[in-house]
Formats: C-alpha cells, sequence, structure tokens
C-alpha cells in the first residue's frame, strides 16, 4: 500500500496557500478544502455527487505538480496552492473558452445572477471573451411540458449525468460525442427530453449550474438584488459556508 492510500484513509492536515486545513479520511483537497470554508474555483464539482474532473477550474499545485482539487486526495503534509496570479489567470483563460464556445449571452439568459459560470467569471475578474466566439447552433430541446434544454449554453459538467444516475435511478443524461462535436445526449428512444422519464422535481433537472436546463413557465421570478450572486460573490458564499 503506498503512502498515499495510507494517507487518503487517515485524517490528517495540509496547507492551502499557507494555511491549515484539516481533512477527514477519503477526502479530496476541494472536499476538505470547501468544509473548512476556503474557496477553490470550481464548476463540475458538487458535494453531493463523485467529481469528475472535467472542468479544471479547481486547478491547484499540489507540492509544486498540477492537480485537479475534486479529484487528488488529501494527504498530510501536502503544500497546496490555489489562490495565485497564474492558477488564477488559467482560470480566467478556461472561463473565456467556456463563454466562447457556447451562446453565453447574460444579458437575455433567464439564469443570470443565479449562474456559477457567470459569478465565477465575476469572480476570476473576466471582462471580456478574449477569444473569438463560435456562435453554435445546437438543438434546443423544448418538448417536454416542464423543463427546457438548450445545448448552447451547456459547459459538459456532467452534473445532470450524475444527479440522474446516483440520485434519480434513472440515467437520463449521457456525455458523447468527441472534441469540439461533445454534446449532452438524452436516453430516450427519440433522443427529445418529453420523450425521458426526467420530472421536474428530479435532482437532474435542478442541479445544472449554468443556464442550459430550465424550468417552463417561470422567467426572471426573481427580482434584480435578490438573485444568489447578486450581493455576495461565490467565494464569500462558500467560506461562509452557504454557498
Ligand atoms: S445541462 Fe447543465 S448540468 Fe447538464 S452537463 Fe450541461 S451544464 Fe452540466
Ligand atoms: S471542479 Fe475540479 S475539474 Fe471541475
Amino acid at each position: 500500500m503506498s503512502s498515499n492510500r495510507i494517507d487518503a484513509l487517515s485524517p490528517g492536515t495540509f496547507t492551502l496557500d499557507d494555511e491549515e486545513v484539516e481533512f477527514g479520511p477519503g477526502d479530496t483537497i476541494l472536499q476538505a478544502a470547501t468544509r473548512a470554508g476556503h474557496y477553490i474555483p470550481h464548476l463540475c464539482w458538487h458535494p453531493d455527487f463523485h467529481p469528475n474532473g472535467s472542468c479544471r477550474l479547481c486547478t491547484v499545485k499540489v507540492n509544486g505538480r498540477s492537480g485537479a482539487a475534486c479529484t487528488v486526495h488529501a494527504a498530510s503534509g501536502q503544500e497546496v496552492e490555489s489562490n495565485t496570479d497564474e492558477l488564477n489567470a488559467q482560470r480566467k483563460t478556461l472561463l473565456q473558452m467556456l463563454f466562447v464556445e457556447g451562446n453565453h449571452f447574460c444579458p437575455s439568459c433567464e439564469k443570470s445572477g443565479n449562474c456559477l459560470l457567470q459569478a465565477t467569471a465575476y469572480e476570476m475578474g473576466m471582462e471580456d471573451p478574449h477569444f473569438e466566439e463560435f456562435y453554435p447552433d445546437r438543438p434546443l430541446d423544448a418538448s417536454h411540458p416542464d423543463l427546457l434544454l438548450d445545448l448552447n449554453r451547456c459547459i459538459l459538467c456532467g452534473l445532470c449525468v450524475r444527479a440522474s444516475a446516483e440520485e434519480d435511478h434513472k440515467n437520463v443524461f449521457a456525455i458523447g460525442g468527441h472534441g469540439v462535436a461533445t454534446h449532452l445526449l438524452v436516453n430516450s428512444a427519440s433522443g427529445q427530453l418529453a420523450d425521458s422519464e426526467l420530472k421536474p422535481h428530479d435532482r437532474a433537472a435542478n442541479i445544472c449550474p449554468v443556464g442550459a436546463i430550465l424550468p417552463k413557465r417561470r422567467g426572471f421570478a426573481i427580482p434584480i438584488g435578490q438573485r444568489k450572486y447578486d450581493n455576495k460573490p461565490v467565494s464569500q458564499q462558500i467560506e461562509e459556508g452557504t454557498p
């Protein structure tokens, strides 16, 4: 058994940007850091589901080597760097790539103010898209009586896939395709949401961190000024334990 494996099974402490963080058996760095009220930027991780390490926003340096904080297990004595100019600049670039790859036109998006992608872009000081926009023309699935799926806003975080499999036990979603053609798939004979088992109260229908899966007949219901990220940045909400 390697020492890393032993550490993964025992509690201990590591340092995150020179602050000591306690971890429990089996914790990843991101799990332990978030529980202790330290913000490490992330999009595809959610505490209720297994990590999948796809967005790379949580990339940190562990003893000088890059790794995704959501998948690297915490171990005693690790020196983890996260809030550095170099890592935050990389995060801003990743966010800019996500914005240009889809159609993220926040002023006309119902999720604006409640969107983790937008809030993280504010957090990282992203002031422009920097890269040339792709302007994709992916299908919008409005077939479901209660839910809407806009693949032009999907960041392929896989949270709906995991929520449907791990909590709803329905496997409504999957991610398929390759490279720039990678996309979210709906598991039904027609490929349409209306023919899937997705119900409006399913966890998978309510987990999307962006505006890709939205309820129908509820638009712009929360006044500006009261939306989730209007007053407190995402970092502060996590530091206060109210993400
Ligand atoms: S629809 Fe939403 S939750 Fe599902 S993969 Fe896309 S961004 Fe993630
Ligand atoms: S949160 Fe770790 S890779 Fe997305």
